[in-house]
C-alpha cells in the first residue's frame, strides 16, 4: 500500500482536509499525533474500518477502541444515564489527556466496544488530532498507533516503522509531549474507577469531584477485567526487561555487576538521572531526572524502542516510587516487565 505522509503545515490547506475525510469515510487508517502518544485512526461508526485496525495492529478483537471526539457536547449523542458529575469532568479534563467510561447507547459497533455495553470517549487536546477529527465530521476510533504489545509510538520514526505502507495516511507531528496514554476512568460504577492511571492522576480527579474515586489500575484481575486492554502483555521490549527493587546505592551496584559481566549478553541500563552518578557508559541510558517524572513519561517509550534498535538482550531500570505521573510511569514499567521485578 502506498502511505502518503503529510506534516503538520499541510493541514490547513482545504484539499489536505478533504483527502483525509476521503480516506477516513472510505473506511481507511489514517496515523496521527494527540498529545498523550500517536494513535492509529478509524471511522468508528464503520466495522469494516475498525477491523482494519485490529488487522494492522494485531490486536486481540475484546480488546474495545477509544472514540475520540472534536467537541465535549458530541458525547452525549452516544451515551446513556452519565453521572451528574461527568459534566465538571469534561469542563476540568477536555481536551485532554483523560478517557471516559459510559454507559453505550448502542450507536458504536460491537468491533468498537469488544462487545461491552459501555464506551471509552475521549476529546483529545492536539491541535493536529483536533483538525483531524474535526476535518472528517464522524466519531473516530483511535488505538495507540503501535504493534499490539510494542511500545506505544511517541515519535513519528516509530509509526514510520510500525505502519509506512500499511496504513493509507500518516500525519507528522515530532514528538507527542505527555508520552504515556490517558487515563482512563470508567463513570458506569457507583463511585468512578481510574482503570489506566496517566498524566491526570487520581488527586486530580478527586479535588475536581469533591470525593474519593477507586484505583483498580494496579491490581491484576483474574478473569473477566473491566478493562480488557489490562490483560494483555504491553509496551515490551524485545530483549528481557526486569525491574530492581531497593535502596540506590544498592541498584547501582546492582547495575554495576550486571553490566561488568555481561558476557556475550548485551546488557542495558535505562535509570533516572539520580542513579548515573558513577555509572556512565555506552550502555547507560538516562531517562531523566526523578523530579521531573514528565520529562522521564515523555521519553520512556523512545528509550524502551531503543532497547530494540540496539538488540540489547538484557535491560534493568530501578523502580520509580512516587504519587502522581510517577505511578503511571510505574505502572507501564510493570507491564512492559512482565511483572518480573528483582527485590534486593
Ligand atoms: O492516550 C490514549 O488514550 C491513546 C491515544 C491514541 O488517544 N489511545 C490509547 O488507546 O491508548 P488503546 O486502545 O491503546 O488503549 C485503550 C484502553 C485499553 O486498555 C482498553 O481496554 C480500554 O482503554 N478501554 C476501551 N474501551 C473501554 C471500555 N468500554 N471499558 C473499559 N476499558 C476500555
Ligand atoms: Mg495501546
Amino acid at each position: 500500500m502506498n502511505t502518503l505522509i503529510l506534516n503538520e503545515n499541510q493541514l490547513d490547506d482545504p484539499m489536505i482536509q478533504l483527502a483525509i475525510k476521503d480516506a477516513i469515510l472510505h473506511d481507511e487508517l489514517v496515523v496521527f499525533p494527540t498529545e498523550t502518544v500517536y494513535g492509529i485512526g478509524a471511522n468508528a461508526l464503520s466495522p469494516i474500518a475498525v477491523k482494519k485496525i485490529f488487522e494492522v495492529k494485531g490486536r486481540p478483537m475484546d480488546n474495545p477502541l477509544i472514540v475520540h471526539l472534536s467537541t465535549p457536547q458530541a458525547t452525549f449523542r452516544y451515551i446513556k444515564n452519565p453521572p451528574a458529575y461527568s459534566q465538571e469532568l469534561m469542563d476540568a479534563f477536555w481536551p485532554g489527556p483523560l478517557t471516559l467510561v459510559f454507559e453505550s447507547n448502542g450507536i458504536f459497533p460491537k468491533e468498537v466496544t469488544g462487545g461491552l455495553s459501555t464506551i471509552a470517549i475521549r476529546v483529545p487536546s492536539h491541535p493536529i488530532a483536533k483538525k483531524v477529527i474535526a476535518s472528517c465530521g464522524v466519531p473516530i476510533c483511535a488505538p495507540s498507533a503501535n504493534i499490539s504489545g510494542r511500545p506505544s509510538s511517541t515519535r513519528f520514526s516509530h509509526v514510520k516503522e510500525d505502519f509506512e505502507g500499511r496504513v493509507s495516511m500518516l500525519i507528522n507531528g515530532g514528538s507527542t509531549h505527555i508520552g504515556i496514554e490517558s487515563t482512563v476512568l470508567d463513570l458506569t460504577t457507583k463511585t468512578p474507577v481510574i482503570l489506566r492511571p496517566g498524566k491526570i492522576t487520581q488527586e486530580m480527579i478527586e479535588a475536581v469531584l469533591s470525593m474519593p474515586i477507586n484505583n483498580h489500575s494496579e491490581s491484576v484481575i483474574e478473569g473477566a477485567p473491566k478493562s480488557p486492554g489490562m490483560k494483555y502483555k504491553h509496551y515490551a521490549p524485545q530483549g528481557n526487561l526486569t525491574l530492581i527493587e531497593g535502596e540506590m546505592n544498592q541498584v547501582i551496584k546492582f547495575f554495576k555487576e550486571r553490566l561488568q559481566q555481561s558476557n556475550n549478553r548485551k546488557v542495558a541500563v535505562l535509570c533516572p538521572d539520580e542513579y548515573t552518578d558513577g555509572l556512565l557508559g555506552e550502555h547507560v541510558f538516562n531517562m531523566g531526572s526523578l523530579k521531573h517524572p514528565e520529562m522521564i513519561a515523555e521519553r520512556l517509550f523512545k528509550l524502551l524502542r531503543m532497547m530494540d534498535e540496539r538488540g540489547y538482550n538484557e535491560i534493568y531500570m530501578p523502580t520509580i516510587q512516587g504519587e502522581g505521573l510517577a505511578k503511571a510511569i510505574m505502572n507501564r514499567l510493570i507491564k512492559a516487565a512482565n511483572h518480573q521485578v528483582i527485590k534486593l
